[in-house]
């Protein structure tokens, strides 16, 4: 099976959130599974300063406002997955971030950038850009990549099937409808039953029209967006898709999330030899100038600091978690309110509340590892991975039951003897007595030490792989594949 992945992050090169991690390490697991896979990048920094022996396969005359655009074919590093590169200077390499520059503000040719990234994914699916190779499934992920599915479809071959994955819908990639005759399209692509959205265009909107099959990063997601509550407007759109729109559960990347082999951890541990994790439970108190307290619940936090994540909540209850004797660390950056809000938190309780506003890989690793609990309290989730990371560092989660939240989580219940399977702890109403419950049954449930123990060892031994999702991506690929070639045989007849 020839698969193109497109994607706009991949971890370790260039990384904004969980859409990296999972460019990280989805194609290494397809591969696994026998695809000829290769992935399509766009030739920012990050990304052409690293890939590993790039060759020219083409020049691609001036399109998307860009005098000179290259098609690089090399290698990743670490993985070696081979990789398609768009090495186009003047719309990729610059500094800032992949669709924002240093100061937050949307670049203002993301339309030209990421029109480009979907106009070769089609190009060079349909084999129209390297002669060696041609794909029979594009696989397009978040906005970034969408309209390779609607050039696709404008193709008059339309050979390649597609499958577009929503990793999420809050970030849509809408532009000035004005703006349509950039994209090279015919005037009905612009229409509401194409790419028009409320008056703009919606890059999202032309992966959720235009591919044979939309997935989402977890099954309860996938039901979610057809409701009003998490469609963000676009649930029209996806009930229409009907049985076209699937979840699958993403999984993490064992080779980077193993708490047993983790190098950015003080000392290493595994489920039957936890000893370690109260080595980087001391090394992060002392890191974030925390009381050294060995037995004190201690909570923790690595996330975006957007309203998506829910963390007003955790500062609505913290004077309740430092009234039950807890601590809280948090890592994260994002908005100016929600940075101000727990800086002011870690000077109004020192030794109990630790902040770092920042972006730090090894920290996140070191900050998983060490906390007793992770909190996720997200008023929408598609999937979350770090709740999965707290789970195989057994790192018990607290979270609010959607999304891929409810997916991975099992409540524990009240701190009796466990019966039930529990893996977490979790709760419903995106309201602070809610989490404040949850918390409090967690804090119960620690003091029960071999309860904990148990508790702990159930989450780090959950099977949380790449295995059985990529399996699945394969059946799907599979599926769309040979739709594509009944479809074909039957335009023959
Ligand atoms: P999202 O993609 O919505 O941000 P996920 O849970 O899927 O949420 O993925 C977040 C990823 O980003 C995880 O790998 C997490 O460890 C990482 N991350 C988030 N904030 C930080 C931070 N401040 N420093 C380091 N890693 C972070
Ligand atoms: C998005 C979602 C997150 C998901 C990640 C990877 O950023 O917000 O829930 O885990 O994509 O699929």
């Amino acid at each position: 099976m020839k698969v193109l992945q497109v994607g706009a992050e991949i971890y370790p090169l260039i990384k904004t959130g969980g859409l990296a991690d999972v460019l990280g390490a989805l194609p290494q697991a397809l591969c696994n599974q026998g695809a000829d896979l290769r992935l399509l990048l766009p030739g920012l920094p990050g990304i052409i300063d690293a890939v590993l022996h790039a060759k020219r396969v083409c020049q691609i005359g001036p399109v998307f406002g860009a005098a000179s655009v290259t098609l690089l074919r090399a290698q990743m590093p670490y993985t070696h997955v081979p990789a398609y590169v768009i090495d186009a200077p003047f719309l990729y390499r610059r500094g800032g971030g992949p669709y924002q520059d240093r100061h937050g503000g949307e670049w203002a040719d993301n339309l030209q950038r990421f029109g480009l990234l979907g106009w070769v994914a089609a190009q060079l699916a349909q084999g129209q850009l390297d002669p060696d190779w041609h794909a029979e499934v594009v696989h397009a992920h978040d906005w970034h990549a969408a309209m390779s599915c609607a050039y696709l479809h404008a193709h008059p071959a339309d050979e390649a099937a597609s499958v577009f994955t929503v990793h999420n819908l809050a970030f849509q990639g809408l532009f000035p409808h004005d703006d349509w005759a950039l994209l090279g399209l015919s005037s009905r692509y612009m229409s509401p039953a194409a790419l028009e959205f409320h008056g703009q265009l919606s890059f999202m909107k032309a992966g959720l029209k235009f591919a044979d099959r939309v997935t989402t990063v977890s099954p309860t997601y996938a039901r979610e967006i057809a409701t009003q509550e998490f469609g963000m407007g676009l649930e029209g759109v996806i009930r229409g898709r009907g049985a076209d729109v699937s979840g699958i559960l993403n999984g993490i990347d064992a080779r980077v999330w193993d708490p047993a082999a983790d190098t950015a951890l003080p000392q290493r541990y595994s489920a039957g030899q936890l000893q370690g994790k109260a080595v980087c439970k001391a090394a992060l108190q002392k890191r974030f100038g925390l009381a050294s307290e060995a037995g004190t619940p201690l909570l923790g936090v690595v996330s975006r600091l957007t309203s998506q994540k829910g963390l007003d909540l955790v500062l609505s209850v913290l004077p309740e978690i430092i009234r039950m004797g807890g601590q809280l660390v948090v890592q994260g950056t994002g908005e100016a309110s929600l940075e101000a809000a727990f800086r002011m938190a870690a000077d109004a309780h020192p030794g109990r509340v630790g902040v770092l506003l920042g972006y730090d890989e090894i920290g996140a690793h070191r900050l998983i590892a060490g906390a007793d609990m992770i909190l996720v309290p997200s008023r929408f989730e598609p999937c979350g991975l770090t709740q999965m990371y707290g789970l195989r560092y057994g790192t018990v989660p607290i979270v609010r039951r959607v999304g891929g939240l409810a997916d991975t989580v099992r409540d524990a219940g009240h701190g009796e003897p466990s019966t039930a399977s529990g893996n977490g702890f979790v709760f419903d109403t995106a309201q602070p007595p809610a989490l404040q419950d949850a918390i409090s049954r967690a804090f119960e449930h620690y003091l029960r030490h071999d309860a904990w123990i148990e508790l702990m060892q159930v989450g780090m031994g959950e099977s949380l792989s790449w295995d059985g999702p990529a399996q699945q991506y394969m059946a799907l690929y599979e599926h769309v594949a040979s739709d594509r070639r009944e479809h074909r045989r039957k335009d023959l007849d």
